[in-house]
Protein backbone atom coordinates (compact mmCIF):
# COMPACT_ATOMS: atom_id res chain seq x y z
CA UNK A 1 0.00 0.00 0.00
CA UNK A 2 2.45 2.07 0.91
CA UNK A 3 4.21 1.33 -2.75
CA UNK A 4 1.43 2.42 -4.24
CA UNK A 5 1.21 5.58 -2.72
CA UNK A 6 4.86 6.37 -3.27
CA UNK A 7 4.25 5.44 -7.35
CA UNK A 8 1.42 7.98 -7.32
CA UNK A 9 3.38 10.27 -5.60
CA UNK A 10 6.41 10.06 -8.22
CA UNK A 11 3.65 9.82 -11.40
CA UNK A 12 2.25 12.89 -10.06
CA UNK A 13 5.98 15.13 -9.47
CA UNK A 14 6.93 13.97 -13.11
CA UNK A 15 3.41 15.09 -14.25
CA UNK A 16 4.18 18.66 -12.98
CA UNK A 17 7.53 18.77 -14.21
CA UNK A 18 6.85 17.93 -17.78
CA UNK A 19 7.71 20.54 -19.95
CA UNK A 20 6.07 19.63 -22.92
CA UNK A 21 3.26 16.89 -24.63
CA UNK A 22 5.84 14.55 -25.32
CA UNK A 23 7.70 14.34 -22.05
CA UNK A 24 3.99 13.81 -20.54
CA UNK A 25 3.23 11.04 -23.09
CA UNK A 26 6.38 9.41 -21.61
CA UNK A 27 4.89 9.38 -18.29
CA UNK A 28 1.82 8.82 -19.41
CA UNK A 29 3.61 5.45 -20.77
CA UNK A 30 5.73 4.98 -18.02
CA UNK A 31 2.71 4.25 -15.57
CA UNK A 32 -0.29 4.25 -17.18
CA UNK A 33 0.77 2.57 -20.33
CA UNK A 34 -0.09 -1.42 -21.12
CA UNK A 35 2.58 -2.10 -18.81
CA UNK A 36 3.05 0.84 -16.93
CA UNK A 37 3.99 0.61 -13.27
CA UNK A 38 0.64 1.18 -12.11
CA UNK A 39 -1.23 -0.68 -14.74
CA UNK A 40 1.32 -3.75 -13.17
CA UNK A 41 -0.43 -4.00 -10.25
CA UNK A 42 -3.81 -3.97 -11.16
CA UNK A 43 -2.52 -7.43 -13.34
CA UNK A 44 -1.10 -9.08 -10.35
CA UNK A 45 -4.15 -8.76 -8.17
CA UNK A 46 -5.60 -12.28 -8.53
CA UNK A 47 -2.83 -13.80 -6.62
CA UNK A 48 -3.39 -11.99 -3.47
CA UNK A 49 -5.87 -13.02 -0.81
CA UNK A 50 -9.23 -11.73 -1.12
CA UNK A 51 -9.60 -9.68 1.68
CA UNK A 52 -6.43 -7.63 0.45
CA UNK A 53 -7.15 -7.65 -3.32
CA UNK A 54 -10.23 -5.74 -2.20
CA UNK A 55 -8.43 -2.76 -0.59
CA UNK A 56 -5.32 -2.77 -3.20
CA UNK A 57 -7.31 -2.81 -6.27
CA UNK A 58 -8.99 0.40 -4.59
CA UNK A 59 -6.21 1.87 -3.82
CA UNK A 60 -4.24 1.33 -7.27
CA UNK A 61 -7.31 2.73 -8.94
CA UNK A 62 -7.56 5.79 -7.18
CA UNK A 63 -3.84 5.99 -8.27
CA UNK A 64 -4.80 5.52 -11.49
CA UNK A 65 -7.41 8.09 -11.80
CA UNK A 66 -5.43 10.82 -9.76
CA UNK A 67 -2.42 10.22 -11.94
CA UNK A 68 -5.23 10.31 -15.34
CA UNK A 69 -6.67 13.68 -14.18
CA UNK A 70 -3.27 14.94 -13.32
CA UNK A 71 -1.46 13.87 -16.95
CA UNK A 72 -5.16 15.92 -18.47
CA UNK A 73 -4.85 18.75 -16.66
CA UNK A 74 -1.32 19.62 -17.70
CA UNK A 75 -1.92 18.44 -20.85
CA UNK A 76 -4.60 21.34 -21.30
CA UNK A 77 -2.34 23.76 -19.69
CA UNK A 78 0.40 23.02 -21.88
CA UNK A 79 -1.51 23.13 -25.07
CA UNK A 80 -2.83 26.55 -24.12
CA UNK A 81 0.20 28.06 -23.48
CA UNK A 82 1.86 26.58 -26.87
CA UNK A 83 -1.31 28.14 -28.54
CA UNK A 84 -0.74 31.83 -26.86
CA UNK A 85 3.05 31.56 -27.72
CA UNK A 86 2.15 30.69 -31.25
CA UNK A 87 -0.17 33.34 -31.44
CA UNK A 88 2.12 35.92 -29.71
CA UNK A 89 4.93 35.34 -32.50
CA UNK A 90 3.15 34.41 -35.32
CA UNK A 91 1.59 37.00 -38.08
CA UNK A 92 -0.13 36.27 -40.66
CA UNK A 93 -0.69 37.77 -43.89
CA UNK A 94 -4.05 37.45 -44.86
CA UNK A 95 -3.93 39.64 -48.16
CA UNK A 96 -1.58 36.54 -49.51
CA UNK A 97 -3.41 34.39 -52.47
CA UNK A 98 -5.05 31.16 -51.49
CA UNK A 99 -2.46 27.82 -52.34
CA UNK A 100 -3.75 26.24 -55.46
CA UNK A 101 -5.91 23.22 -54.25
CA UNK A 102 -6.62 20.24 -57.29
CA UNK A 103 -9.72 18.71 -56.87
CA UNK A 104 -10.84 15.41 -58.65
CA UNK A 105 -12.90 14.83 -61.17
CA UNK A 106 -15.43 12.78 -62.54
CA UNK A 107 -13.45 9.84 -64.65
CA UNK A 108 -15.54 9.45 -67.95
CA UNK A 109 -16.01 5.95 -67.16
CA UNK A 110 -17.78 6.78 -64.08
CA UNK A 111 -19.97 9.53 -65.37
CA UNK A 112 -21.00 7.63 -68.83
CA UNK A 113 -21.94 4.54 -66.52
CA UNK A 114 -24.50 7.14 -64.15
CA UNK A 115 -25.88 8.97 -67.57
CA UNK A 116 -26.95 5.36 -68.51
CA UNK A 117 -28.52 4.48 -65.18
CA UNK A 118 -30.13 7.64 -65.23
CA UNK A 119 -31.55 6.48 -69.41
CA UNK A 120 -32.48 3.36 -67.72
CA UNK A 121 -34.04 3.96 -64.61
CA UNK A 122 -36.85 5.63 -66.81
CA UNK A 123 -37.42 2.44 -69.13
CA UNK A 124 -37.95 1.05 -65.42
CA UNK A 125 -34.35 -0.96 -65.56
CA UNK A 126 -32.68 -1.56 -62.26
CA UNK A 127 -28.98 -1.69 -61.99
CA UNK A 128 -27.50 -5.28 -60.79
CA UNK A 129 -24.17 -6.18 -60.68
CA UNK A 130 -22.25 -9.63 -60.25
CA UNK A 131 -18.49 -11.10 -59.35
CA UNK A 132 -15.43 -10.33 -61.91
CA UNK A 133 -13.89 -13.24 -60.45
CA UNK A 134 -16.13 -16.03 -62.22
CA UNK A 135 -15.95 -19.71 -63.14
CA UNK A 136 -16.66 -21.32 -66.71
CA UNK A 137 -19.80 -22.05 -65.75
CA UNK A 138 -21.28 -18.60 -65.64
CA UNK A 139 -19.04 -17.16 -68.59
CA UNK A 140 -19.12 -19.49 -71.10
CA UNK A 141 -20.88 -22.79 -70.57
CA UNK A 142 -24.24 -21.12 -69.40
CA UNK A 143 -24.61 -18.82 -72.32
CA UNK A 144 -24.19 -21.66 -74.78
CA UNK A 145 -20.38 -21.10 -75.60
CA UNK A 146 -19.42 -24.91 -75.91
CA UNK A 147 -16.39 -25.63 -74.51
CA UNK A 148 -15.14 -25.41 -78.53
CA UNK A 149 -15.61 -21.76 -78.90
CA UNK A 150 -12.43 -20.20 -79.43
CA UNK A 151 -13.74 -17.44 -76.96
CA UNK A 152 -12.18 -19.73 -74.33
CA UNK A 153 -8.98 -20.32 -75.14
CA UNK A 154 -6.21 -19.16 -73.39
CA UNK A 155 -5.10 -16.15 -75.37
CA UNK A 156 -8.67 -14.50 -75.14
CA UNK A 157 -9.31 -15.26 -71.52
CA UNK A 158 -7.42 -14.93 -68.08
CA UNK A 159 -7.37 -18.07 -65.97
CA UNK A 160 -6.59 -18.89 -62.62
CA UNK A 161 -4.87 -21.81 -62.41
CA UNK A 162 -7.53 -23.17 -59.22
CA UNK A 163 -11.04 -24.64 -59.73
CA UNK A 164 -14.03 -24.39 -57.89
CA UNK A 165 -16.87 -27.01 -57.66
CA UNK A 166 -20.38 -26.01 -59.22
CA UNK A 167 -23.00 -28.30 -60.55
CA UNK A 168 -21.23 -31.08 -59.14
CA UNK A 169 -18.07 -30.35 -61.60
CA UNK A 170 -14.76 -28.84 -61.61
CA UNK A 171 -15.27 -25.28 -62.68
CA UNK A 172 -11.91 -23.69 -63.62
CA UNK A 173 -11.79 -19.80 -62.04
CA UNK A 174 -11.19 -16.51 -64.73
CA UNK A 175 -11.74 -13.18 -64.76
CA UNK A 176 -14.74 -12.60 -66.38
CA UNK A 177 -14.56 -11.59 -70.31
CA UNK A 178 -18.16 -10.22 -70.75
CA UNK A 179 -20.92 -8.74 -68.45
CA UNK A 180 -23.11 -11.40 -69.83
CA UNK A 181 -22.48 -13.63 -66.73
CA UNK A 182 -24.96 -11.46 -65.03
CA UNK A 183 -27.66 -12.49 -66.90
CA UNK A 184 -27.68 -15.53 -65.38
CA UNK A 185 -27.28 -14.27 -61.90
CA UNK A 186 -30.15 -12.23 -62.49
CA UNK A 187 -32.26 -14.83 -63.78
CA UNK A 188 -31.20 -17.47 -60.77
CA UNK A 189 -31.68 -14.25 -58.29
CA UNK A 190 -34.89 -12.54 -59.69
CA UNK A 191 -36.58 -14.73 -61.96
CA UNK A 192 -38.49 -13.47 -64.41
CA UNK A 193 -40.26 -11.11 -65.38
CA UNK A 194 -36.93 -9.17 -65.11
CA UNK A 195 -35.40 -5.73 -66.13
CA UNK A 196 -32.11 -4.93 -65.29
CA UNK A 197 -28.82 -3.14 -66.48
CA UNK A 198 -25.27 -4.38 -65.09
CA UNK A 199 -22.69 -1.82 -65.35
CA UNK A 200 -18.83 -3.55 -64.55
CA UNK A 201 -14.99 -4.60 -65.18
CA UNK A 202 -14.23 -6.81 -67.78
CA UNK A 203 -11.05 -8.24 -68.86
CA UNK A 204 -9.52 -10.20 -71.80
CA UNK A 205 -5.86 -11.06 -72.60
CA UNK A 206 -5.66 -8.32 -75.59
CA UNK A 207 -3.61 -5.12 -75.33
CA UNK A 208 -3.43 -3.02 -78.25
CA UNK A 209 -4.08 0.77 -80.02
CA UNK A 210 -7.80 -0.31 -80.11
CA UNK A 211 -7.90 -3.18 -76.84
CA UNK A 212 -6.71 -2.60 -73.26
CA UNK A 213 -7.17 -5.82 -70.92
CA UNK A 214 -9.09 -4.49 -68.76
CA UNK A 215 -12.49 -2.38 -69.93
CA UNK A 216 -16.26 -1.51 -69.24
CA UNK A 217 -19.57 -3.13 -70.99
CA UNK A 218 -22.96 -2.24 -69.03
CA UNK A 219 -25.11 -5.38 -69.93
CA UNK A 220 -29.34 -5.31 -70.13
CA UNK A 221 -31.62 -8.15 -70.51
CA UNK A 222 -35.18 -7.60 -70.27
CA UNK A 223 -37.66 -10.90 -69.86
CA UNK A 224 -41.72 -10.95 -69.47
CA UNK A 225 -44.58 -12.62 -71.12
CA UNK A 226 -44.40 -10.94 -74.80
CA UNK A 227 -41.03 -9.68 -75.13
CA UNK A 228 -40.43 -9.39 -79.03
CA UNK A 229 -37.36 -7.61 -80.98
CA UNK A 230 -39.68 -4.37 -81.55
CA UNK A 231 -39.12 -3.75 -77.57
CA UNK A 232 -35.40 -4.33 -78.21
CA UNK A 233 -35.00 -2.11 -81.38
CA UNK A 234 -37.60 0.52 -79.27
CA UNK A 235 -35.47 0.45 -76.12
CA UNK A 236 -32.23 1.45 -78.00
CA UNK A 237 -33.29 3.55 -79.99
CA UNK A 238 -34.61 5.94 -76.82
CA UNK A 239 -30.58 4.92 -75.00
CA UNK A 240 -28.49 5.78 -77.46
CA UNK A 241 -30.67 9.39 -78.79
CA UNK A 242 -30.95 9.88 -75.37
CA UNK A 243 -26.94 9.33 -74.96
CA UNK A 244 -26.19 10.99 -77.86
CA UNK A 245 -28.55 14.09 -77.20
CA UNK A 246 -30.04 13.70 -80.96
CA UNK A 247 -32.28 11.39 -82.88
CA UNK A 248 -29.68 9.09 -83.81
CA UNK A 249 -30.46 6.43 -86.58
CA UNK A 250 -29.52 2.99 -86.30
CA UNK A 251 -28.56 -0.26 -88.11
CA UNK A 252 -29.01 -3.54 -87.08
CA UNK A 253 -26.95 -6.17 -88.71
CA UNK A 254 -27.75 -10.23 -88.30
CA UNK A 255 -24.83 -11.26 -86.41
CA UNK A 256 -23.88 -14.40 -84.36
CA UNK A 257 -23.55 -14.98 -80.43
CA UNK A 258 -23.87 -18.08 -79.46
CA UNK A 259 -26.32 -16.95 -76.40
CA UNK A 260 -28.91 -14.69 -78.72
CA UNK A 261 -31.30 -15.91 -81.16
CA UNK A 262 -31.66 -14.27 -83.40
CA UNK A 263 -28.06 -11.99 -82.46
CA UNK A 264 -27.91 -8.68 -83.72
CA UNK A 265 -25.13 -6.13 -84.03
CA UNK A 266 -26.02 -2.29 -83.88
CA UNK A 267 -24.53 0.33 -86.06
CA UNK A 268 -25.23 4.72 -85.55
CA UNK A 269 -25.24 6.44 -87.74
CA UNK A 270 -21.54 8.16 -87.55
CA UNK A 271 -21.74 11.08 -85.32
CA UNK A 272 -18.45 12.63 -86.99
CA UNK A 273 -19.80 13.28 -90.31
CA UNK A 274 -23.34 12.24 -89.86
CA UNK A 275 -23.46 9.68 -92.61
CA UNK A 276 -21.81 11.41 -95.25
CA UNK A 277 -18.71 8.56 -94.88
CA UNK A 278 -15.38 9.99 -93.30
CA UNK A 279 -12.00 8.48 -91.68
CA UNK A 280 -13.71 7.55 -88.51
CA UNK A 281 -16.59 5.17 -89.60
CA UNK A 282 -14.15 4.38 -92.65
CA UNK A 283 -16.02 5.87 -95.05
CA UNK A 284 -19.26 3.61 -93.97
CA UNK A 285 -21.34 5.86 -92.77
CA UNK A 286 -21.85 3.86 -89.29
CA UNK A 287 -19.97 3.17 -86.39
CA UNK A 288 -20.60 -0.12 -84.62
CA UNK A 289 -21.78 0.29 -81.02
CA UNK A 290 -23.22 -2.77 -79.64
CA UNK A 291 -24.40 -6.53 -79.71
CA UNK A 292 -27.17 -7.73 -79.00
CA UNK A 293 -30.46 -10.19 -79.70
CA UNK A 294 -33.01 -12.45 -78.39
CA UNK A 295 -32.48 -14.14 -75.37
CA UNK A 296 -30.93 -18.05 -76.27
CA UNK A 297 -33.72 -20.50 -74.74
CA UNK A 298 -30.88 -22.92 -73.56
CA UNK A 299 -29.91 -19.19 -71.83
CA UNK A 300 -33.27 -19.07 -69.97
CA UNK A 301 -33.13 -22.58 -68.99
CA UNK A 302 -29.76 -22.26 -67.57
CA UNK A 303 -31.40 -18.93 -65.18
CA UNK A 304 -34.06 -21.27 -64.38
CA UNK A 305 -36.67 -19.98 -66.72
CA UNK A 306 -39.69 -21.47 -68.61
CA UNK A 307 -39.07 -20.17 -72.10
CA UNK A 308 -42.24 -21.31 -73.37
CA UNK A 309 -44.23 -18.61 -70.57
CA UNK A 310 -40.93 -15.99 -71.06
CA UNK A 311 -38.95 -14.66 -73.53
CA UNK A 312 -36.78 -11.50 -73.75
CA UNK A 313 -33.80 -9.79 -75.45
CA UNK A 314 -29.89 -8.77 -74.20
CA UNK A 315 -27.62 -6.61 -74.87
CA UNK A 316 -23.98 -5.40 -74.13
CA UNK A 317 -22.38 -2.32 -74.89
CA UNK A 318 -18.79 -0.80 -74.36
CA UNK A 319 -18.76 2.04 -71.85
CA UNK A 320 -15.41 3.41 -73.03
CA UNK A 321 -16.80 3.01 -76.55
CA UNK A 322 -19.54 4.96 -75.97
CA UNK A 323 -17.60 8.08 -73.94
CA UNK A 324 -14.90 8.33 -76.99
CA UNK A 325 -17.72 8.56 -79.79
CA UNK A 326 -19.61 11.71 -77.45
CA UNK A 327 -16.58 13.08 -75.86
CA UNK A 328 -14.44 12.67 -79.31
CA UNK A 329 -11.74 10.65 -77.13
CA UNK A 330 -9.30 9.03 -79.89
CA UNK A 331 -7.11 6.41 -77.62
CA UNK A 332 -8.75 3.77 -75.46
CA UNK A 333 -5.28 3.59 -73.82
CA UNK A 334 -6.06 7.33 -72.79
CA UNK A 335 -8.80 6.35 -70.24
CA UNK A 336 -6.77 4.17 -68.20
CA UNK A 337 -3.20 5.95 -68.17
CA UNK A 338 -3.75 7.79 -64.85
CA UNK A 339 -2.40 10.85 -66.96
CA UNK A 340 -3.82 14.10 -64.74
CA UNK A 341 -3.79 15.97 -68.11
CA UNK A 342 -6.34 13.23 -69.46
CA UNK A 343 -8.65 14.16 -66.15
CA UNK A 344 -8.05 17.84 -66.27
CA UNK A 345 -9.63 18.14 -70.08
CA UNK A 346 -12.48 14.83 -69.74
CA UNK A 347 -12.81 14.48 -66.53
CA UNK A 348 -16.53 16.28 -64.85
CA UNK A 349 -16.24 18.62 -62.32
CA UNK A 350 -17.79 16.89 -58.78
N1 LIG B 1 -21.36 -10.14 -74.47
C1 LIG B 1 -21.27 -9.65 -75.82
C2 LIG B 1 -19.85 -9.14 -76.06
O1 LIG B 1 -19.09 -8.98 -75.12
C3 LIG B 1 -22.26 -8.55 -76.08
C4 LIG B 1 -23.68 -9.04 -76.08
C5 LIG B 1 -24.43 -9.02 -74.91
C6 LIG B 1 -24.28 -9.50 -77.25
C7 LIG B 1 -25.75 -9.45 -74.90
C8 LIG B 1 -25.58 -9.91 -77.26
C9 LIG B 1 -26.33 -9.89 -76.10
O2 LIG B 1 -19.46 -8.90 -77.19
Amino acid sequence: MQNIEQLKNSALELVQNSTDVKQLDEVRVKFLGKNGEITSILKTLGKLAPEERKTVAQTTNEAKNAVFAAIEAKKAELELAALEEKLATEKLDITLPETPYNLGKRHPVSFVIEELETIFAKLGFSVASANEIENEHFNFTALNIPAEHPARQDHDTFYFNDFEEFNGEKQRKLLRTQTSNTQIHAMQAKGAPLRIIAPGRVYRCDSDLTHTPQFHQIEGIALDKDITFSHLKGVLQVFLSQYFERDVKLRFRPSYFPFTEPGTEVDIECVFCEGKGCRVCKKTGFIEVLGAGMVHENVLAAGGIDSKEFQGFAFGVGVERLAMLKYGINDLRMFFDSQTEFMKHFGKNL
